[in-house]
């Protein structure tokens, strides 16, 4: 679709991160394979992966969620001019907020795509857990954060807790027995867990 190289300009030109090309179709291709109705989005930056996922499966609905005021201005012109507002639910806010409040009112969803802030990955776990539905997929995007989460190295100071949190946070979807993972080891890596 013209719209989203569009999109992907805009990103690189205002230093906007953005999924990267090869995770993109894979995020797209899954939700082509699993058809997902409802869909939590972490880290919604200007929409540009939740336009990739609408735009993959016409049936689903997508809740997003930013904390970042401007950019969920321009995700929310975005979604409008994609002809897509229908089909979203934008939630502004922290996301550690909101996503105990959706799983206290609860809400469930059968595809999470986790894009947030990568410290705080392993904190929404048990609430994403619950909120998902039997079947249901948590796709995380940079779970080896340019490759310092791999092996055991001491990570550089400035990134050392976030590291340390991903590397946690992979030995909690890896290791728990609701969930069946596979870690891909492409771009910055990317893990698939499948709630049984
Ligand atoms: C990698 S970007 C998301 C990219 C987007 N999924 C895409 O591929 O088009 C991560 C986003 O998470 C947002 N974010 C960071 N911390 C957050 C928080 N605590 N709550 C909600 N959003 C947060 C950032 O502002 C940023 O826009």
């Amino acid at each position: 679709m013209e719209f989203l190289e569009e999109l992907k300009n805009f990103a690189k030109e205002n230093n906007v991160p953005i999924l990267r090309e090869e995770s993109g179709h894979i995020l797209s291709d899954l939700i082509k394979k699993e058809r997902p109705k409802r869909i939590l989005e972490i880290g919604t930056a200007i929409g540009y992966s939740g336009i990739l996922m609408l735009l993959a499966s016409e049936e689903c609905f997508l809740t997003s969620v930013e904390k970042n005021e401007k950019r969920v201005r321009k995700a929310k012109e975005n979604f409008e001019k994609a002809g897509m507002q229908n089909r979203v639910k934008l939630i502004e806010g922290d996301a550690m907020e909101i996503v105990k409040s959706l799983e206290n009112a609860g809400e469930k969803f059968d595809f999470v795509f986790l894009d947030g802030p990568k410290g705080q990955y392993e904190k929404y776990l048990p609430y994403l857990k619950k909120m998902l539905i039997k079947g249901g997929i948590l796709f995380a995007d940079d779970v080896y954060l340019h490759g310092w989460v791999k092996g055991d190295d001491i990570p550089p100071h400035k990134h050392r807790a976030m590291v340390m949190a991903l590397r946690r946070f992979i030995k909690n979807i890896s290791l728990d027995e609701e969930l069946e993972t596979q870690i891909l080891d492409i771009e910055d890596g990317i893990s698939i867990s499948r709630k049984k």
